[in-house]
C-alpha cells in the first residue's frame, strides 16, 4: 500500500465508515433497487446463449445457436481441427449462419444457427461464432464415432424454478463429475414460464460455457408450452425452435420436439408428451422398426409410470407402451413429477397396484422420473419403484459400453443415490443388476 493511503484508511476506520456503503444502507433499511430484468438479460452485439445441438448426424455435423441484438449485420461460424497451439486459426473455414428475429417479452433479438457439416468422426474441433467483428471465444467439441463405441451422457429431470439460484450448482456438479459426457439430456420443463426471456436467460447462465462444448438434447415439458391468449389451446414456446437445432425428422408440426438420432450404437428418441400424442404412435413404430442399434433410449416429459398415483398418465401408457414393449426399448427418461422414481425392467402387463408381474423379469424397459431443480412434490410409493426420493435434486450419469449400460443417480452434492447395471444377453434378454447404495431413501417426515 502506498504510504499516502494510510491517513485515508485511518480516517475511515475512526469514522466508522466502510468502503462499501451498501452495507450501511442495508442496515438502515435502504436497499439498492433491483436491476430491471430487461437490463439483466438484454442482448448486445457479442454472441451469448451459445449452445451446441445436433440437427443431423453427430459423427459428421454440429449445430450452434446463439443470440445477439439486432445491430448485427451478418452471422457466421468459423471452425478448424483442434490443435495444442494457436496456429489452428490458419486452417479455419467460415460458414454462413441463418438468422431470425425474435420478439420476446423483453424485446427484440436475433437468433442465429450455423451447422458445421462434413466433419471427420471422432475428431476434436474448435469453433467460434460472431458477426466478423464481435466474436465468441474459440470453444471445442468432439464429433461422435460413426460406429458403436463407449460413451456417457447426463440426464436431468425438471430444472424449471429458480434456475439461476438453485439449478446452477446441479448442472455444474454434473459437469465436474462427467466432464467428458457426450451430451446433456433434459427431460422437459427446463424453465417455468414458456415465454419468459429472463428465465431462458437464467437457464443459459446456469450452464454457461458447458453449453458451448457439451451438446444439448432436450424434450419439451408442459412449461415449454404456453396458452394462446385466453384459450385452452397451447403452443410451443417461441424460444424453442430458434434457440436449439434439433433434428427435423419428426412428424409435421412436431419437428424439433419429436425426433431421433443415433449416437455410437444407441438410438436416442424424443417424443412430445404434451399434445398430439396419438400422431406419434405410427412414427415411433417406424423409427424403432428400422433401428440397427444395440441400445435404445427414449425421453419425454410426462411419466409413463408416475411417481404418485394422482398424477398417473394412463392414456400415454395405453398409446405408447405397446410400441415401447414391442421394440424392447431399454431406458425411458422422464420428468414432471418433481420426485425420483426408478423402476425394474417391466412391460405393460405389470399390475401397478400390487407390482405383481407374471412375465419374464429379464425383458422390458427401465423407467425413470427425476428432478434436478428445487421444486419438490410428494411421492406416492408404488410397487414398481426400486428406488425413490423426495426433496432431493439429482442428476444421472449413464454410460453405455458394448453390451452393458451403467446408470448412476447422484444428488446435488455428488453422492451416489441410485445405480444399476443393465446387461444384454442373447436376443432380447437382459439382466438388471442393482447397484444402489445402502443409504436410506430420502423421504419427507410423515405428515409433511
Ligand atoms: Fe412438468
Amino acid at each position: 500500500m502506498q504510504f499516502f493511503l494510510y491517513p485515508v484508511l485511518i480516517v475511515l476506520l475512526l469514522s466508522g465508515s466502510t468502503v462499501f456503503p451498501a452495507d450501511n444502507q442495508a442496515a438502515s433499511g435502504r436497499v439498492t433497487p433491483l436491476l430491471p430484468v430487461e437490463e439483466q438479460w438484454e442482448p448486445n452485439a457479442v454472441p451469448d446463449r451459445i449452445v451446441l445441438s445436433w440437427s443431423d448426424d453427430p459423427s459428421t455435423t454440429m449445430s450452434v445457436t446463439w443470440r445477439t441484438d439486432d445491430s448485427v449485420r451478418q452471422a457466421i461460424g468459423e471452425i478448424a481441427p483442434a490443435e495444442g497451439g494457436p496456429k489452428f486459426v490458419s486452417k479455419k473455414k467460415t460458414i454462413g449462419a441463418s438468422s431470425q428475429s425474435l420478439e420476446t417479452n423483453l424485446g427484440l433479438s436475433l437468433r442465429h444457427t450455423v451447422t458445421f457439416q462434413g466433419l471427420e468422426p471422432q475428431t476434436e474441433y474448435l469453433y467460434r461464432v460472431g458477426d466478423g467483428t464481435n466474436w465468441s471465444e474459440w470453444a471445442d467439441f468432439r464429433t461422435a464415432s460413426s460406429d458403436a463405441a463407449p460413451f456417457s451422457f447426463v440426464y436431468f429431470g425438471d430444472a424449471q424454478n429458480d434456475v439461476k439460484s438453485h439449478w446452477s450448482r446441479v448442472v455444474r456438479r454434473a459437469f465436474r463429475d462427467a466432464p467428458k459426457a457426450s451430451f446433456f439430456l433434459h427431460a422437459g420443463d427446463l424453465i417455468n414460464r414458456s415465454e419468459s426471456d429472463a428465465e431462458w436467460g437464467e437457464w443459459f447462465y446456469a450452464a454457461g460455457f458447458i453449453h458451448r462444448s457439451t451438446p444439448c438434447v432436450a424434450t419439451p415439458g408442459n412449461h415449454e408450452f404456453g396458452r394462446i391468449g385466453n384459450t385452452d389451446q397451447r403452443r410451443l414456446s417461441i424460444h424453442w425452435q430458434p434457440q436449439f437445432a434439433f433434428p427435423q425428422n419428426g412428424p409435421d408440426g412436431l419437428r424439433e420436439t419429436v425426433y431421433w438420432f443415433d449416437f455410437q450404437g444407441t438410438r436416442i428418441v424424443s417424443l412430445n408428451s404434451n399434445y398430439r400424442i396419438e400422431e406419434q404412435v405410427e412414427w415411433l413404430d417406424a423409427v424403432l422398426t428400422d433401428n440397427p442399434n444395440q441400445w435404445t433410449v427414449m425421453t419425454f416429459h410426462h411419466p409413463m409410470y408416475s411417481a404418485s398415483a394422482d398424477r398417473d398418465n394412463p392414456h400415454l401408457r395405453e398409446l405408447w407402451q405397446p410400441i415401447i414393449d414391442k421394440h424392447h426399448v431399454d431406458l425411458v427418461l422422464q420428468g414432471h413429477d418433481h420426485t425420483y422414481a426408478r423402476s425394474q425392467l417391466m412391460t405393460a402387463e405389470i399390475n401397478l397396484v400390487t407390482g405383481v408381474s407374471h412375465q419374464d423379469p429379464n425383458t422390458g424397459t427401465v423407467y425413470v422420473v427425476s428432478v434436478s431443480g428445487p421444486k419438490m412434490y410428494k411421492l406416492g410409493r408404488r410397487p414398481f419403484m426400486r428406488r425413490a426420493a423426495e426433496d432431493t435434486q439429482l442428476y444421472q450419469i449413464i454410460k453405455i459400453d458394448g453390451l452393458q449400460l451403467t446408470y448412476e443417480a447422484r444428488t446435488a452434492v455428488g453422492e451416489l443415490y441410485d445405480g444399476f447395471v443393465l446387461r444384454k444377453d442373447e436376443g432380447t434378454r437382459r439382466t438388471l443388476i442393482e447397484q444402489m447404495p445402502g443409504t436410506r431413501e430420502s423421504r419427507r417426515p410423515a405428515g409433511k
